[in-house]
């Protein structure tokens, strides 16, 4: 009998990622080494649109997701192709297609190393690092008192933030927020009775992500962020950011959230980073693929 055999090629279409059986999705993300679990899927598919890449009887082989704000804007996801069929052309193919669905937006996506080529060659802009921070937390450092007051913001109270968060975001996501407000703890600084930052957290992959955190400086953020890290003392937090230096950066330090990872913010059509004078900032995401 002969030692190998030859597998036919075969064609791969899109479904709709709504359509799948989120064990399949998960699969494919621990395939490539991705902490998501089915209920980050789940997600994600209830904020996101996506396809998946599927043969004739039905096995997965590769996804992507978009997230659309408004009519004019999207940011680009769980970009995955299973290793096996890697380097043959797909990767390009679902990306092809989701510029296709996504004709008219303007895009952001956070780029891994390996992905980061593909994007280049289809006009994608670089714009920043994003550091993944992440691991078990030790005892929060001293940080002083809180100018302002700092409480607790339940979900059906997001509404509270949006405006201040389109500030610092650029665009409005408020149904983005409000969906991830039901799964997440959530809280908000004010001061001389306006938001001056809000920070939820939501359970993802091996523990907690930390985001998105809003806030007008670094101070408002570190306490903002220690609000969340106070709660989760002893378990694992992951808190993604731009913020390669300065106190924000030191206090996560200090915290033990070491860089694991980083990936590139980058765009196509108008740039997505814009930041204004006085206008707060971004200092953690809601996730790689929400950004
Ligand atoms: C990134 C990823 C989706 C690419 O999928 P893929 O099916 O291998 O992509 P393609 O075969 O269409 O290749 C696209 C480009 O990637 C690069 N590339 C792919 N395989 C490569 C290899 N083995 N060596 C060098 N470059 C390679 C090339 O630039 C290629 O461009 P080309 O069409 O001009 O040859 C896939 O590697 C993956 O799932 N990686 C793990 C998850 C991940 O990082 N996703 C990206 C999130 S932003």
């Amino acid at each position: 009998m002969a030692k190998s055999v030859r597998v036919k090629s075969f064609d791969l279409v899109a479904q709709d990622i709504d359509e799948i059986d989120v064990d399949l999705l998960h699969a494919l993300s621990i395939g490539v080494g991705w902490p998501h679990r089915p209920a980050d899927w789940d997600f994600l598919r209830r904020v996101g649109e996506g396809i998946v890449a599927v043969d004739g009887i039905g096995r997965v082989f590769g996804s992507a997701m978009w997230f659309p704000h408004g009519t004019d804007f999207a940011t680009v996801g769980l970009v995955i192709t299973t290793p096996r069929a890697q380097a043959n052309g797909a990767g390009r193919w679902l990306m092809e297609q989701v510029l296709e669905r996504c004709d008219g937006r303007n895009l952001s996506l956070n780029a891994t190393k390996v992905a980061y080529p593909l994007y280049v060659s289809l006009d994608f802009q670089t714009e920043a690092t994003v550091y993944m921070r992440q691991g078990s937390l030790c005892d929060s450092p001293d940080i002083g008192p809180v100018d302002g007051t700092l409480t607790a913001l339940p979900a059906d109270h997001i509404d509270a933030v949006f405006g201040f968060d389109a500030r610092a975001f650029g665009t409005d996501r408020a149904r983005q927020l409000a969906l991830l407000a039901e799964i997440s703890v959530s809280c908000v600084l004010m001061r001389d009775g306006d938001v001056a930052g809000y920070a939820m957290r939501h359970e993802f992959g091996r523990g907690h992500v930390i985001g998105p955190i809003v806030a007008q400086n670094d101070q408002d953020a570190i306490q903002l962020a220690a609000w969340h890290l106070r709660a989760l003392k002893g378990g694992h937090a992951r808190i993604d950011t731009r913020q390669a230096q300065g106190a924000f950066a030191d206090f996560l330090n200090r915290c033990g959230l070491g860089t694991t990872e980083t990936v590139i913010t980058m765009s196509k059509g108008r740039p997505f980073l814009t930041p204004t004078a006085d206008a707060p900032s971004v200092y953690g995401l809601a996730g790689h693929a929400l950004s």
